[in-house]
């Protein structure tokens, strides 16, 4: 029979970093963040709660408030000769409880498709799967430029805001806080949540949608007249150097897709020339921009179909590499949500 375990719960400290560091650089099979994100996540205000068992650290977890009354559950993790005794459960508990008393209505988490032990873990505690969100991965090298500059479709804008109109007629800026409002009623049909993947996700709204504009993270692609035809939210570029290819590389999210296909397609063009001139700059360090949708977005068709068309274009395209997809569908995530109760 197993020995039962006296686990505390309390919250974290500067001094659990070398222990969360420890037990977790083999997380996953490229080790973890989290032991890089620990300090960090103290020093910005969050919840962080640790489990202790016999004096010492064995389980983490980081609740953050990323809008008013949204709670985000991030980093959740056991050490692994302690899993499966009920430490996440009582981890989950307290930030439940936490994020009730700092007013927060909602709590949500991301989970990988295949992660199975957590979404276990979420489902036995009552949380509601309430969203899909498929990644996409788009090779820049592949989709930009095009061609030679007498091309057609060449496109030689590297710059965001360069006000100038691309090749598709449309130009791709920044969203201007002041216009969000005529970026809601385009974004409302097709987008419920706004974030990224590897950050965080909150309800999309006319507030939100506004403060993501005003932080610079909103593009939008405009006709000549003006009018905003298709909008994104596109992520700081980082650069990854534990990923499965073993070799640094410069990425950057790009999600919560709105608008016409012809505009979706001009900013996904638009970020991939600017990721790859920075890449460019860097060295040459290969690059992946990666958009994701969520499921029951109309934008997941768009993007599909302007995958056929740019797969099939590079196909044709003689002086690509050819077999070599410019976009293809890459992960699959899952967004869970918790009630906390007053609407
Ligand atoms: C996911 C993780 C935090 C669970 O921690 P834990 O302390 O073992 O979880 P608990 O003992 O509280 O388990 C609670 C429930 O989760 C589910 N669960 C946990 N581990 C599971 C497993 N290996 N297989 C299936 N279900 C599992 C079960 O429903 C379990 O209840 P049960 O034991 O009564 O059947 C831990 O496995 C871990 O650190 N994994 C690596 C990091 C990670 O994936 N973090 C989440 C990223 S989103």
């Amino acid at each position: 029979m197993e020995e039962t375990l006296d686990v505390l719960i309390r919250r974290g400290r500067l001094d659990d970093e070398p222990h969360i560091r420890e037990f977790t650089k083999h997380t996953f099979r490229f080790g973890d963040y989290v032991g890089d994100a620990f300090a960090g996540w103290l020093e910005s205000g969050c919840d962080v709660w640790i489990a202790e068992a016999g004096g010492i650290p064995v389980g983490v977890v980081c609740v953050d408030y990323p809008a008013p009354r949204e709670a985000w559950f991030q980093g959740m993790r056991v050490h692994p000769d302690y899993r499966r005794r009920g430490i996440a459960t009582m981890l989950t508990e307290t930030c439940i409880k936490g994020a009730r008393e700092r007013g927060a209505h909602v709590a949500r988490a991301i989970i990988d498709s295949d992660n199975y032990r957590s979404i276990g873990l979420v489902t036995s505690l009552g949380f509601r799967q309430v969203a899909e969100i498929i990644e996409f991965d788009v090779y820049p090298e592949l989709l930009i430029p095009y061609g030679k500059k007498d091309e057609p479709d060449y496109q030689p804008h590297y710059e965001l805001d360069c006000g100038r109109y691309l090749t598709s007629g449309l130009a791709v800026t920044r969203l201007n806080p002041s216009d969000a409002p005529e970026a809601w009623s385009l974004a409302k049909n097709d987008v419920r949540y706004i974030g990224t993947c590897y950050g965080q996700w909150i309800s999309l709204s006319p507030d939100t949608l506004q403060r993501k504009a005003a932080e610079g993270y909103i593009i939008v692609a405009r006709t000549e007249s003006r009018e905003i035809v298709a909008g994104a939210l596109l992520d700081d570029w980082y650069e990854d150097h534990d990923n499965e290819r073993g070799r640094p590389e410069l990425e950057q999210e790009m999600t919560s897709f709105f608008g016409s296909v012809r505009g979706i397609r001009a900013l996904l063009h638009h970020a991939a020339a600017v990721l790859y001139a920075e890449a460019s700059k860097r060295g040459g360090i290969p690059c992946r921009l990666r958009p994701s949708v969520e499921k029951q977005s109309p934008a997941l068709e768009k993007i599909r179909q302007i995958a056929m068309v740019e797969n099939a274009r590079r196909e044709a395209s003689p002086a690509k590499r050819q077999g070599l997809p410019v976009i293809e569908t890459g992960d699959v995530m899952l967004l869970w949500e918790y009630p906390l109760g007053k609407k």
